[in-house]
């Protein structure tokens, strides 16, 4: 039978759209049941799961815009297309965060309004912030909610060592924004944009930032650019008027710990959590590492415990990570 967390998070997965949550919870109920000896049910909820699946992935399929879905010639080498499902929800955010990137999202959901009043959406995003703090994933979270492809930037393609390509080829990349509308991640854009005059900044390198700069201001087209940093300091001072939002990622506060390890075992009962332990003994760890951490919680609750997901389990999958770091 399902208990009345799989219930809360399965409520919660569908009010979010969270359509892979929600069939993890969907198929742990299933297997609880069965355990449980109430097969007909357990065989009931699994048929309906299965329907569901087929309908949901049909859909998903058909709704898949068809315009370079798959990059074609040297697009290929310069830009990852992927059709992700992921939602802002499933990022764990400051609260001011959240709601300018939902106000960003809501100017492209309604950009036929604001275009009759002559205006435009923010287009241009730059998240900088420490590893593993939601900057690609917030990536992931805009093309879902937009339903929009996102084509990620392989800067290893696009920057090369001979004169003049490199704008070449940021120049495919930005007439794609014009043919394909989606949303085009440029991850750890410091390699393309850092301070000019930096040491080692031989003549290819600024030739290089003023060509991005140019095609920056250059673009008109529907698509979002959003660029991503570790490394805000090194960035040249003229990239930052060319975006018209940036958002700040920081390492989680401790109420976000307990949201992101509950949001990732949604299967088990935390009822015996102490999250002041936790949070305390999770300070420092990035939000990337304490996912790592709740995966080998999980694991150790499923094959050591019977699938009970004690708090000691759960503080030395924590102190593991934190080993890892130092
Ligand atoms: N804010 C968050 N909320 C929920 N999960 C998160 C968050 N940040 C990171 N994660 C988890 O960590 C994984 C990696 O995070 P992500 O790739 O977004 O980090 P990043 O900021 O892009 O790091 P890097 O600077 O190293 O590229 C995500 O796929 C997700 O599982
Ligand atoms: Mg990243």
């Amino acid at each position: 039978m399902a208990n009345s967390k799989q219930l809360i998070a399965m409520i919660r997965s569908h009010a979010s759209g969270d359509e892979e949550r929600f069939f993890a919870v969907a198929d742990h109920i299933v297997s609880d049941s069965r355990k449980a000896g109430h097969h007909r049910m357990a065989d009931e909820i699994a048929k309906l799961v299965g329907e569901l699946r087929a309908e949901t992935s049909e859909r998903r399929a058909s709704s898949r815009p068809t315009l370079i879905a798959a990059p074609r010639g040297e697009l290929t080498s310069l830009v990852r297309a992927s059709y992700p499902d992921t939602r802002l929800s499933d990022v764990v955010l400051a609260d001011d965060v959240e709601t300018r990137l939902r106000r960003i999202v809501r100017e492209h959901r309604e950009r036929q309004i604001l275009a009759d009043m002559g205006l435009q959406p923010r287009r241009k995003i730059l998240l900088s912030g420490p590893p593993g703090t939601g900057k690609t994933l917030t990536a992931a979270a805009i093309a879902g909610e937009l339903g929009l492809p996102l084509f990620t930037v392989l800067l290893d393609g696009v920057i090369t060592k001979y004169m003049g390509e490199t704008a070449a080829k940021l120049r495919i990349v930005f007439d794609a924004m014009q043919q394909a509308r989606g949303v085009y991640f440029f991850d750890e854009v410091d390699a393309l944009a850092t301070r000019r005059g930096a040491e080692n900044d031989i003549g290819e390198a600024r030739r290089m930032l003023n060509s991005f700069l140019q095609f920056l201001d250059e673009d008109s087209s529907g698509s979002l650019i959003l660029a991503a940093t570790n490394h805000h300091e090194l960035l040249d001072r003229a990239i930052f008027r060319r975006f018209e939002a940036t958002v700040q990622y920081a390492l989680p506060p401790p109420d976000h710990v307990r949201r992101i390890l509950t949001q990732h075992l949604p299967q088990f009962d935390l009822a015996e959590v102490e999250w002041n332990k936790i949070s305390a003994a999770a300070e420092g760890l990035s939000q990337a590492e304490i996912v790592a951490a709740a995966d080998d919680a999980a694991r150790d609750a499923v094959l050591e415990s019977k699938g009970i997901l004690t708090n000691a389990i759960l503080l030395r999958a924590i102190g593991e990570r934190i080993h890892l770091k130092l």
